[in-house]
């Protein structure tokens, strides 16, 4: 049994709902085995200045599980590996940090972290275990894109919203006779696309897996308004391309590029070719937002309990994982070592194909 009297838990990345539960997990474990928690604010940036550090108890994690968002705070621009530094010139370089991390965990007296996020945040907590760290992570992510795990928490929760915003798309597509281009997120694997665009019964689901044919996607349209439907939905996975195309990307208000805009791309292409009326939504940060659905709650519960055991058992530079119905340990050098994609023979495309949902590709016959 380890002698860990301390331990400290932060979130990195974009958040994701259960990010909350899971912390409420880790702190009564770990109260119950007699340990002292402590929270690092915003991913690992509270460890580089005096008041970043805070002590957590049953009563600061009281009525959070069913929160979104962080009572940590997170940041997606922290990588102490690879720290941002503007010039005076406003030339940007980095720097690595990750000693400091080191120091901080040391100075507060941690004697092991707990470490929720995404790849990129992974990735961080597999290099400071390279540096001594003693380390178990916890994978999130609403894009279910990790490898080494079934599932990821906020996943089925962003599938929740994405498909209740493509129900309401339905009745204003119809009364309109409209094409609705709805563009979802998911980075550069189609998950949550496919999943709220099959619940949501999408007519078109466009995911980066499949390149889709442009040709493809209008002639289904046109088949469905023959056939008496006049409108159609179109779901866009943000990370998904035409054939012989490639991912769009849009740059942010602070210079960074992330994927986005297909749906206007999709929209005004399927309009120049069939003349169909087209609108096109983005959903965005809505799909991260809110509480975690039961499951999400559950998954989250599940895996700050699991990786309080997993310190417990000394078992460090791993991450706990879901694979039905268990939990276990997954050494982080594999969780960080690809994305998980959506397999393109998989039963939930056949379901779509089967279906009469077009993928884009000619395989749908
Ligand atoms: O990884 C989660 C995610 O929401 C992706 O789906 C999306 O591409 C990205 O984060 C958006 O990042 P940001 O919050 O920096 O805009």
């Amino acid at each position: 049994m380890s002698d860990a009297r301390r331990i400290a838990v932060n979130t990195g990345g974009g958040d994701a709902p259960g990010l909350n539960a899971v912390i409420r997990a880790v702190v009564l474990s770990a109260e119950r085995l007699g340990w002292e928690v402590r929270g690092i604010l915003d991913s690992y940036d509270g460890l580089f200045h005096d008041d970043g550090v805070i002590r957590l108890d049953s009563r600061s994690v009281r009525g959070i599980t069913h929160l979104g968002g962080t009572i940590l705070g997170t940041t997606n621009r922290g990588n102490p590996f690879r720290w941002p530094v503007v010039g005076d010139d406003g030339s940007l370089s980095f720097v690595d940090r990750s000693d400091e991390v080191v120091d901080g965990l040391e100075r507060h007296g941690i004697d092991a972290l707990v470490a929720i996020g995404g790849d990129g945040s992974l990735e961080i907590a597999h290099g400071l275990a390279e540096k001594g760290v003693r380390v178990v992570g916890v994978p999130k992510t609403i894009d279910n894109d990790l490898a080494a795990t079934n599932l990821t928490f906020g996943f089925l929760t962003a599938v929740e919203t994405a498909t209740d915003a493509i129900d309401k798309l339905h009745s204003t597509a119809e009364a309109h006779e409209r094409v609705m281009v709805v563009e979802l997120m998911g980075r550069n694997a189609g998950w949550i696309a496919l999943h709220a665009g099959v619940a949501g019964t999408a007519d078109v689901i466009l995911i980066p897996e499949i390149p889709y044919d442009w040709d493809v996607v209008c002639e289904k349209i046109e088949d469905r308004y023959r056939s008496g439907r006049d409108f159609a939905i179109v779901v866009v996975a943000e990370g998904a391309f035409p054939v012989g195309g490639e991912p769009l990307f849009k740059q942010t208000a602070e210079g960074s590029k992330k994927l986005g805009g297909m749906a206007k791309i999709v929209s005004d292409e399927i309009h120049r070719r069939t003349g169909r009326e087209t609108r096109e939504l983005v959903l965005g940060h809505l799909q991260r937002g809110g509480g975690p659905n039961a499951y999400d709650r559950l998954l989250a519960l599940r895996f700050g309990a699991a990786a309080v055991k997993l310190v417990a058992e000394e078992r460090y530079d791993c991450m706990v994982a879901l694979d039905p119905p268990d939990v276990l340990a997954v050494p982080l050098a594999e969780a960080v070592a690809g994305i998980k994609h959506v397999p393109v023979d998989g039963d939930i495309v056949q379901t779509a194909r089967a279906l009469g949902v077009c993928m884009g590709d000619r395989a749908d016959g």
